[in-house]
């Protein structure tokens, strides 16, 4: 099946040779090719350039040719982030919020991550990768074209194996790249547990386990106060270099513990949430510029829980690279639509659409190293796209803010 779009207004992230991320500055010139057509040959990018050199159509066999006429079109969304595979929506602790609880206290009176790991230990596999399924075609559905997805909410050793298994088969069952990520230290677990003695486990008895199997591209840890310190941090990168993992990171939630230059100076691949950020982190992560740590805001997760937005002008004057996701979780960021994500970085963080839109699809392929695979626009590569509404401009991703700005999206050149 072959396709010719034509008459497109912007075509957005489209490279002949695409770079492997933006940084600061960079951000801003994610490229629009004003006026342009975009061929797509079985299920692949053939080709593409602007409506004044088009060269014609040779060949009308099998051809569908389509009017894109005051449309932008873009790569699909790329989330660096996300907690799809999970028991139960957390609703009632939702609740309890709107009369007064806080995040905090609900997780310390044993709801939160723990709630969420017990509804987990109980639930069989099949059922859990069913249901996750489901979402992940949501997220599909919604313009997601690759996606991170954690463990996590196992919080004991047979249940975390369960969630990494059930996220291999994830992986297995949809054709867009999917990364999977260990998350070995989210919460310490009920019981005897401490912090150390529950990471050590992790990186002695699991991990192992975790590479045997082949479950695993990353770790990760939730670096914060009540949770895991720079302590159990270091023991679980040691971990993870040994056994030739990189890291993606929650660091700076609630509170900065040094976690942001930790990670840098280990090259971990990115640290997500940044929502609190000192002028150390912003340094450590611009000295460290060149191995490519991505600053990775999830604005869905502030807006959900009212807690402040990641200051993304201050990491892009400083020409740090910077990713946007989801975080979708049934906890903090119950979402997985990206569309939102862009909304909310351009209408509460300051982006610039361009910016937001190269950070949530060309810098998030980088966040979870898929670069070659998604992100842009690019020859051979798989058309996965979106189109949107008829829009004056891209800044009509947030302007309509009532309104879905995108109206189609492609995988392998399929609308879904
Ligand atoms: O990224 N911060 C840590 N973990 C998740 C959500 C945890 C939860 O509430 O389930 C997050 O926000
Ligand atoms: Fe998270």
């Amino acid at each position: 099946m072959r396709m010719l779009w034509k008459n497109i207004k912007g075509l957005v992230g489209a490279y002949e040779s695409p770079p492997s991320r933006l940084s600061g500055s960079e951000m801003a010139d994610f490229p629009v090719l004003q006026n342009a057509w975009l061929a797509i040959d079985a299920g692949k990018i053939a080709d593409f350039g602007p409506m004044e050199t088009f060269p014609g159509i040779v060949d009308w066999t099998g051809l569908e040719v389509v009017d894109c006429e005051g449309r932008y079109v873009l790569p699909a969304w790329c989330d660096s982030h996300t907690h799809l595979v999970f028991a139960a929506p957390r609703s009632k602790e939702f609740l309890s919020r709107l009369q007064g609880k806080t995040y905090h206290e609900i997780a310390e009176a044993g709801g939160g991550i723990l709630n969420s790991a017990r509804a987990l230990q109980l639930m069989p596999e099949d059922q859990l990768f069913e249901e996750a399924l489901v979402r992940l075609k949501r997220a599909i559905q919604t313009g997601t074209g690759a996606i991170e997805i954690k463990s996590g909410y196992g919080l004991d050793g047979e249940a975390e194996l369960k969630m990494l298994r059930v996220i291999q088969r994830l992986k297995e069952a949809v054709s867009i790249p999917v990364r999977r990520t260990f998350l070995a230290c989210h919460a310490v677990p009920e019981g005897n547990w401490t912090a150390e003695s529950w990471t050590r486990y992790a990186v002695e008895d699991l991990l192992p386990r975790v590479q045997a199997e082949g479950l695993a591209d990353y770790v990760d840890a939730f670096c914060e106060k009540g949770y895991f310190g720079l302590e159990e941090l270091a023991l679980l990168l040691d971990g993870a270099t040994q056994h030739g993992l990189a890291a993606k990171v929650h660091v700076n939630q609630f509170n900065a513990l040094g976690g942001v230059a930790f990670c840098a100076n280990a090259n971990a691949v990115s640290v997500d949430h940044l929502e609190v950020l000192n002028p150390e982190d912003v340094e450590a992560l611009k000295s460290n510029a060149a191995s490519g740590t991505m600053a990775c805001a999830l604005p869905g997760c502030s807006y959900f829980l009212g807690i402040p937005y990641t200051p993304v002008r201050e990491l892009i004057q400083a020409d740090i690279p910077v990713a946007i996701a989801t975080d979708f979780n049934p906890g903090s960021a119950p979402s997985s639509n990206m569309e939102r994500v862009v909304q909310l970085a351009i209408l509460k963080m300051k982006m610039l659409p361009l910016e937001a839109l190269a950070a949530a699809t060309l810098n998030g392929a980088a966040a979870m190293d898929v670069s070659d695979r998604a992100g842009v626009i690019a020859p051979g590569r798989a058309a996965n796209i979106l189109v949107t509404k008829p829009m004056d401009g891209l800044e009509g991703f947030a302007y309509d803010f009532g309104e879905h700005a995108v109206e189609k999206v492609f995988i392998d050149g399929i609308e879904v």
